[in-house]
């Protein structure tokens, strides 16, 4: 079964098709035959995949970030009528071009201008690349607000608050709790974080994601980037955003009431429900997640996260109360240093002190502009770069 009620199939495009959230978006367009038509398919490099995809989904374009990568999807593409674009610039072109609904699921930064663009034509935009709304989340809501544009959050916490979050009387809303299942180091010491390697920090115990993620999600850097997603998205300051650790990754978020009501949404850890709930928003439509059977689970269990043992969550709060360019240099050295950590050039532990550092290098400025995200941004890069760089060297 497809949407409930839609007559005309939806205009889709992916943004980061190749990737995680991208492919279990593809995965739920094909078992949905008839109900979605695909515009526009974008990718970083890989060519190969985003050519298969095209063609399995006889999508109108497909744009790749990598100029070198032009030439070999050309070639895959050859004999078929599918628009082949490469570049930065493409990516962009292609989020502009006319479709009912965006998946915004490019990693990092890189991701803004594409989402952006979506936005400002005032598309249904299913956000999953939260680091748009950590740089720039200020210009990126004023850009909904003047588009018009719908903002659809993918990130499985945002995506259970917004099903239970009354936007009509936020009056009556005392907080919002983000889960955080604590990622596959939860319960180490730092000296024993400090030995772990890549390939242990992207082993989730919950969740299959893209190595970026993952990365975050075992320095807890994930829920500090999803506290300001929350923070945009619902408009809450810090003060009502508490964060529980919940292993089980049962409960997704929840919301509280004045009244002392609570509500929370559930799933299993399976990304294609909250996909499913953008890509058919407002019906819904089947999808192939497991599902919960709470008899077996048995034991939902709860702690306080710990901000010692996972520095990021207080670099976080100290961040948003900063303001101004905090959240983006964070962001910026964060991407630097999961990079850094994942080319094994530093270790598990430095990723949050290559953050802090830069952090500390950098005076707050005001974002008044996309410009200023931009000169942060780059700023912060460049200052987390050799950071990471001297710290390679003392560990050589
Ligand atoms: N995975 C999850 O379960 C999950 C859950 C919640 C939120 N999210 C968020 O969703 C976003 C995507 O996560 P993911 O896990 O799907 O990541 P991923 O598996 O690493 O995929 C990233 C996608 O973005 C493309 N990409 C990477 N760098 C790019 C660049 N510089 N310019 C243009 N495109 C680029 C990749 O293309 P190539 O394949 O060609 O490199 C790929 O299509 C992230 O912001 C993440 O925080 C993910």
């Amino acid at each position: 079964m497809a949407l409930a009620s839609t007559a005309d199939p939806r205009s889709v495009t992916i943004l980061g098709s190749t990737g995680s959230v991208g492919t279990s978006t593809i995965d739920l367009i094909r078992r949905n035959p008839g109900a979605y038509v695909v515009e526009a398919l974008t990718a970083n490099s890989d060519w190969e995949q985003l050519a298969r995809q095209a063609i399995e989904l006889n999508a109108r374009s497909v744009a790749i970030g990598d100029p070198h990568a032009y030439e070999p999807l050309k070639l895959a593409l050859a004999g078929t009528n599918i628009g082949v674009a490469a570049g930065p610039e493409s990516l962009i072109e292609a989020a502009s071009h006319q479709s009912d609904w965006v998946m915004a699921a490019i990693v990092g930064a890189a991701g803004l201008a594409p989402t952006l663009a979506a936005i400002r034509r005032g598309a249904i935009v299913a956000l999953a690349n939260k680091e748009v709304l950590v740089c720039a989340g200020d210009l990126v809501m004023e850009e909904v607000a003047r588009s018009g544009a719908t903002l659809l959050p993918v990130d499985s916490e945002h995506n259970a608050i917004f099903q239970v979050f009354d936007f009509e009387r936020m009056d009556t809303i005392e907080k919002i709790i983000l889960t955080a299942s604590g990622g596959p180091f939860r319960t180490l010491d730092r000296a024993a974080m400090a030995l772990k390697t890549p390939a242990q920090a992207v082993a989730h115990p919950n969740w299959k994601m893209g190595a970026k993620i993952s990365v975050d999600s075992a320095t807890m850097m994930n829920k500090g980037l999803e506290l300001i997603e929350a923070k945009h998205l619902f408009r809450m300051p810090q003060e009502k955003i508490d964060i529980v650790v919940h292993p089980q990754s049962v409960i997704h978020s929840l919301v509280a009431y004045i009244d002392g009501s609570v509500l929370a949404q559930l799933g299993s850890p399976d990304m294609r429900t909250p996909i499913a709930y953008t890509l058919a928003w407002p019906a819904r439509m089947q999808s192939p997640s497991p599902r919960l059977d709470l008899a077996q689970i048995a034991n939902l269990s709860f702690e306080a996260p710990d901000p010692v043992r996972f520095p990021a969550l207080r670099l976080v709060r100290e961040a948003v109360s900063a303001g101004g360019s905090a959240p983006t240099v964070l962001n910026a050295a964060n991407e630097i240093a999961v990079h850094a950590f994942l080319n094994e050039t530093i270790g598990f532990l430095d990723i949050a002190e290559i953050v802090e550092q830069t952090l500390a290098a950098i005076p707050v400025g005001p974002i008044d502009t996309l410009g200023d995200v931009h000169n942060f941004d780059k700023h912060a890069r460049e200052t987390a770069a050799k950071l990471a760089e001297s710290y390679a060297r003392s560990a050589a």
